[in-house]
């Protein structure tokens, strides 16, 4: 796929089909993301995957937790639909910065690390698969920290990225390029 064609293509998919990524992909998508840029060489980003025993037997009764009406039980289709959403898709990546004392580079390494997302997303849809960033509250939870060994005091989780089959893909409608672009003589 050409690189204009990806970029086009590429939508945050929601829903999931409950099936794998073509072989190899995977391994190509995060060898994409680790091409991002970065200033002085500080490779900032990190790629935990998930598997699928801490995704069901943690993150899911998490997220189910964090969803659920306080002090009630969560409803049978409350957990249907979020049990799909961690479930589904073929993968999950936690991509987390390396954290730094001086705020000028934080800045710049959580910029470096945003490029490395959307490097893996163009990758995604490049395999013929999809992706989604999210960093809803499960993502940062301390409890997620725990579950994806993740040292809050040494890196900051930036997003939880799914990647897997489109069930469906959205499509979306983008203000007009000249709404953004402005030119001085
Ligand atoms: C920093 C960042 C955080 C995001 N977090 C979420 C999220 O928590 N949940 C979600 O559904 N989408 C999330 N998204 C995806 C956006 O909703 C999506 O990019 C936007 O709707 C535009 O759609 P597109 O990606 O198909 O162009 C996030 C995107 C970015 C860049």
């Amino acid at each position: 796929m050409q690189l204009y064609d990806a970029i086009h293509a590429r939508r945050t998919i929601h829903t999931y089909a409950d099936a794998p990524l073509p072989d190899g992909a995977f391994e190509r998508i995060i060898e994409a993301a680790h091409q991002a840029p970065n200033h002085k060489l500080t490779w900032p980003w990190r790629f935990t995957r998930i598997g699928p025993e801490t995704r069901r037997g943690t993150l899911l009764p998490l997220g189910i937790r964090l969803k659920a009406p306080a002090g009630r039980k969560p409803s049978p289709k409350l957990v249907e639909k979020i049990t799909e959403k961690l479930m589904h898709p073929a993968e999950l990546v936690v991509v987390s910065v390396v954290r730094c004392d001086d705020p000028f580079r934080a800045r710049e390494d959580y910029a470096a690390t945003a490029c490395a997302i959307q490097n893996l997303q163009l990758a995604a849809t490049a395999e013929g698969v999809g992706a989604k960033w999210s960093s809803g509250g499960l993502t940062t939870h301390p409890e997620t920290y725990a579950a994806v060994g993740i040292d809050p005091a040494v890196e900051e989780i930036v997003a939880f990225i799914w990647i897997g089959v489109p069930d469906k893909v959205p499509s979306i409608k983008r203000p007009p390029v000249e709404a953004v672009l402005r030119s001085v003589p």
